[in-house]
């Protein structure tokens, strides 16, 4: 039987793969940063539900070490936690700047240089990132997101060939927009009333977000669906979209040249 290690599993995509797994018969180490507020995956056969902050280096070891004492192995690690800053650039706090960067980038390091003993011990594993189209495309007002998820796109095409001789495979999920709370509790938003300049492109641009999120959407399920198939794809495929608006998004942008394509952008958030 199979263990994949799933980061930020208290809600949306985590914990919809967590439960996605459980039901194909894998056994799942849902790992979160308040475990003691969890009444559902704990309920569930071959499910542990431990402690795991990205941010908190010694949670992340920990739970590393609970799961495999628990289950004998860890096949699958699902680097999952993340969240969004959103607001214009010059407004945002260095804390801001830095908590983006410590969560979505530093947070998916660690958690790897972690893991990585276990794999090469074990000859084999699987190393899968939750990226984002917003991993190979640009909106406004997500500068601070999208240099983190960038980062992640290359950080894991180079792991790719870096681990392949090691048995360790490495692959990017790329989600469009995901009904979570993504947008909600999660959002970070930059806000600084000194800075008028932005007010009206901000509300301009986060009026067309939010319809976006409303008419072009992905259940959770559909996402944690492309993971597992990610997770018991034998081949090297290295990217995995995920979502019609991902598809529709990626399609555009690799028929298109730069300019154009920017345009496009531009004139959907006008
Ligand atoms: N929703 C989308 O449209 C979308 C699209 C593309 C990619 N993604 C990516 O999908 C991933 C999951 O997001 P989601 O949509 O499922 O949003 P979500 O429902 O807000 O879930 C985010 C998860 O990350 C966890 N988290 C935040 N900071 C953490 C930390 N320091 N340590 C451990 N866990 C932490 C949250 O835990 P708490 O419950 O403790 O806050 C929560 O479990 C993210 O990487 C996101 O960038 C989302």
């Amino acid at each position: 039987m199979k263990t994949i290690l799933i980061t930020g599993a208290s809600s949306g995509i985590g914990r919809a793969t967590a439960n996605y797994f459980s039901e194909q018969g894998w056994n799942v180490i849902a790992t979160m940063r308040t475990p003691e507020k969890e009444t559902e995956l704990n309920r569930r056969e071959r499910v542990l539900v431990t402690k795991l902050d990205v941010v908190e280096k010694d949670t992340v070891q920990d739970a590393i070490s609970k799961g495999i004492e628990h289950f004998g192995k860890i096949d699958v690690l699902l680097n999952n936690a993340g969240y969004a800053a959103f607001g214009a650039f010059e407004a945002a706090s260095d804390r801001q700047v830095r908590r983006q960067f410590d969560v979505n980038v530093f947070g998916v390091l660690h958690t790897i240089q972690s893991i990585l003993p276990h794999f090469r011990k074990n000859n084999k594993g699987m190393i899968i990132n939750i990226s984002s189209v917003a991993g190979r495309a640009a909106f406004p007002l997500l500068s601070l997101y999208h240099a983190s998820k960038w980062a992640i796109e290359g950080f894991s095409e180079s792991l790719f060939y870096e681990l392949a001789a090691l048995n360790i495979k490495v692959k990017v999920v790329e989600p469009g927009n995901v009904a979570t709370d993504f947008t909600g509790r999660s959002l970070d938003f930059i806000t600084d009333d000194s800075l008028e300049v932005y007010r009206a492109y901000t509300e301009t641009v986060m009026k067309k977000q939010m319809e976006l999120f409303q008419t072009n959407v992905s259940s959770p399920g559909l996402i944690a669906k492309t993971i597992y198939e990610a997770a018991v794809d034998p081949s090297n495929r290295f990217r995995y979209v995920a979502g019609e608006d991902a598809k529709f998004l990626m399609k555009t942008r690799a028929e298109n040249s730069d300019d154009n394509f920017m345009a496009f952008i531009a004139n959907s958030f006008r």
